[in-house]
């Protein structure tokens, strides 16, 4: 049986997107049964409308810092749809412990940095600043710290010399839209094994992927 994922979402939804693709596949192990925006005006909810899958917008704005109220709907519009794996994809609002715990284990996000380094806002920026020659995206399970929790998937980009921060964005998104997909395909195919804290996989999957200009 195929696990049944709901994405999170606030914008743009290009992670999403790549999700819903790579799911249409027969072979994958899980279906996008649910899309949720915490924002009305978010593009991705619209993307995911023209692609047949079941919407729903909570607006996490009224609730204002009130946290727990929002999970509440949240978590049961998620059991309404018999929700199995959460996948943050671009979902700007931080969760309770309480609720990341209930999900520990079957929550993920992706972030736009070879994790830990650049946790937070502008990852990319940050890389630039740092001045790292390589940078990437990394899928992990979600645990109360932002942006940290075990590894699932991670990619690598080369930083060039005159990167800008939306250059090396784009170049990043490109191979996000690669591992997210096949971090699923891990975890709703029950390939990730536990080893003191730290994700393996078994099967054939390599949980690293290069890209990269080519560098001579
Ligand atoms: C991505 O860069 C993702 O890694 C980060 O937020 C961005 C969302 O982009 N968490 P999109 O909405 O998936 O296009």
């Amino acid at each position: 049986m195929k696990r049944r994922v709901a994405i999170l979402i606030s914008g743009r939804g290009s992670n999403m997107a790549a999700l819903i693709r790579a799911a249409a596949a027969a072979d994958f192990p899980a279906e996008i049964a649910l899309v949720i925006s915490n924002r009305a005006d978010a593009d991705g909810l619209k993307k995911a409308g023209a692609s047949g899958i079941a919407t729903a917008m909570i607006e996490s704005k009224p609730f204002s810092n009130d946290r727990p109220a929002f999970e509440a709907v949240l978590q049961s519009v998620l059991d309404q749809h018999r929700i199995d794996l959460v996948c943050l994809a671009g979902f700007m609002r931080l969760f309770t412990a309480d609720f990341v715990q209930r999900w520990y284990g079957r929550m993920l996000n992706i972030h736009p940095s070879l994790l830990p380094a650049f946790p937070g806002l502008e990852p990319q920026a940050q890389a630039l600043r740092a001045g790292v020659k390589i940078s990437g995206a990394t899928v992990h399970f979600v645990i109360p710290e932002t942006d940290a929790g075990p590894i699932l998937m991670q990619g690598a980009v080369a930083v060039l010399d005159d990167d800008t921060p939306e250059a090396l964005a784009a170049r990043i998104l490109e191979i996000e839209h690669r591992i997210y997909p096949a971090a699923l395909r891990l975890v709703a195919g029950g390939q990730i094994r536990f080893e003191a804290g730290i994700c393996k996989t078994s099967g054939e999957a390599t949980p690293a992927v290069l890209i990269s200009p080519a560098v001579s």
